[in-house]
């Protein structure tokens, strides 16, 4: 396992282009399921993520082939002979379960492997299934399996999901674009990835309204074609290089991103004296003189402050002139970081979904480990600013959401370098 060396203390200056991204090119990957003619997607990220789900794809029978571009796949689902999404894949990246509504509104069945839980918490997919049900879909639960099966099609129906769910959206949305007749999702994700998931449908033939609300409805048709479309910029990525610069007093342009979907963490930024530019070309982030002042955050569905940048933003309050408090009201175990970040000579305290960070002077270089995706880079960010080296190991956690980090941030000064795994 690669492990990554950081020697900290740098200043970040420079530009960074950000990556199209993860959480909305998994579902429009999926999505390709649901017609019988090529998909292109561009601007794809290369990341572990995105190998994994084609592996997947390939599996079910979906031809995939590299474009000329850089990030293009076009992916063609005429031939799928599988409609079994197996443990061995899913168990790995629980994204997969994004199969299950193309593959039940298309070929009327589908048996896809439970996801199982991960670091983040139990993660269960009650609402996935409880929206398909309602789209007329018979599920047994066996053998670890959904086995769903509507072998008439999907109706459409009205239906409330009981809590914000951004996959079980994502599933329900897939779905509907093919049921007979009309649905109607209340309480809806509004996250930037449903969004272009739902503009990519609609480029497909779908007939969708009011995506980035709470409330969709959508016309199902007979079927669905062939589409060309763009992954959105990570907001993610993005807003994690935003961090970095704000801890380290640097000074970088975010080549790419879009301030719109990061409003809730440039507005914590801001509050907190980290000087924001939105330019064309993306977002310029200019750290202030001295420290970052303390701050409230409590994660929320989107629009509000995302769970995603949780962890990271803990980083920022631990080296922050102040006292801060972060509640994450989205997972049940997402503060896996705090362990390690103590470890690195933070003043943390955790009640139950909420944590108390005292800003420390500085924080101490140290072997540490990446426990899940955004843990992970939350400990790159604490090492770019700790006084001496850091290690952090299991640096493959990182490979699932983060292209080449080493060398974004190594092209804007930092002193990071990866150690491959001795063979
Ligand atoms: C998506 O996961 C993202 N992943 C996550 O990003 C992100 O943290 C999450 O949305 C919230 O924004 C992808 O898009 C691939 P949810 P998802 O369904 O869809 C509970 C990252 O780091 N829930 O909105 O799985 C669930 O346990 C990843 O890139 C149910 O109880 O999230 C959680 O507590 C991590 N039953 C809450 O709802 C269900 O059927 C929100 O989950 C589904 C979810």
């Amino acid at each position: 396992m690669d492990t990554i060396r950081i020697h900290g203390g740098r200043t970040l200056s420079g530009a960074i282009p950000i990556a199209g991204a993860k959480n909305a090119a998994l579902p429009l990957m999926a999505a390709s399921l649901l017609t019988d003619q090529a998909l292109h997607l561009v601007n794809l990220p290369r990341l572990a993520d995105i190998g994994s789900m084609r592996k997947l794809l390939s599996t079910h029978g979906v031809a995939i082939e590299n474009g000329d571009a850089s990030g293009e796949v076009s992916f063609n689902a005429a031939a799928v002979a599988d409609t079994t999404a197996p443990y061995d894949l899913v168990r790995r990246m629980r994204a997969s379960v994004l199969v299950l509504a193309p593959l039940l509104a298309r070929f009327g069945r589908a048996r896809v492997s439970l996801p199982g839980g991960c670091a983040i918490g139990t993660r269960p997919i009650d609402l996935h299934l409880a929206a398909l049900s309602r789209l007329g879909a018979d599920i047994d639960l066996a053998d670890g399996y959904v086995e769903a099966r509507a072998p008439g099609g999907l109706t459409g129906a009205d239906f409330e999901f009981p809590a914000v769910s951004v996959g079980a959206t994502e599933n329900a949305m897939m779905g509907a674009s093919l049921a007979r007749g009309e649905t109607v999702l209340r309480n809806a994700a509004r996250e930037p990835e449903v969004v272009d998931l739902g503009r990519c449908l609609i480029a497909m033939g779908a007939k969708i309204e009011g995506l980035g609300g709470g409330t969709l409805q959508i016309q199902g048709v007979d079927r669905l074609h062939g589409a060309r479309h763009s992954v959105i910029p990570d907001r993610i990525e993005a807003g994690s290089y935003a961090i970095a610069a704000a801890m380290t007093g640097g000074d970088v342009t975010l080549e790419g991103a879009d301030p719109v979907a990061l409003e809730a963490l440039i507005d914590a930024l801001r509050r907190s004296g980290v000087a924001i530019e939105v330019s064309a070309t993306g977002l310029r982030v200019r750290a202030p003189g001295g420290k970052t002042g303390g701050m409230e955050l409590v994660t929320r569905p989107y629009p509000g402050f995302p769970t995603d940048l949780q962890a990271q933003m803990m980083s920022l309050t631990a080296i922050a002139a102040g006292t801060s408090r972060i509640t994450e009201t989205i997972f049940e175990n997402r503060f896996m970081h705090v362990p390690e970040l103590l470890r690195m000579g933070a003043d943390i305290r955790v009640a139950g979904a909420t944590a108390l960070i005292r800003g420390v002077a500085r924080l101490k270089g140290a072997e540490v480990m990446a426990t899940d995706l955004r843990a992970s880079v939350s400990l790159i960010l604490a090492a770019l600013v700790a006084e001496g080296e850091t290690v952090v190991n299991r640096v493959y956690h990182l490979d699932r959401g983060y292209e080449r980090i080493e060398a974004k941030l190594a092209a804007c000064g930092a002193d990071i370098e990866r150690t491959p795994a001795p063979s």
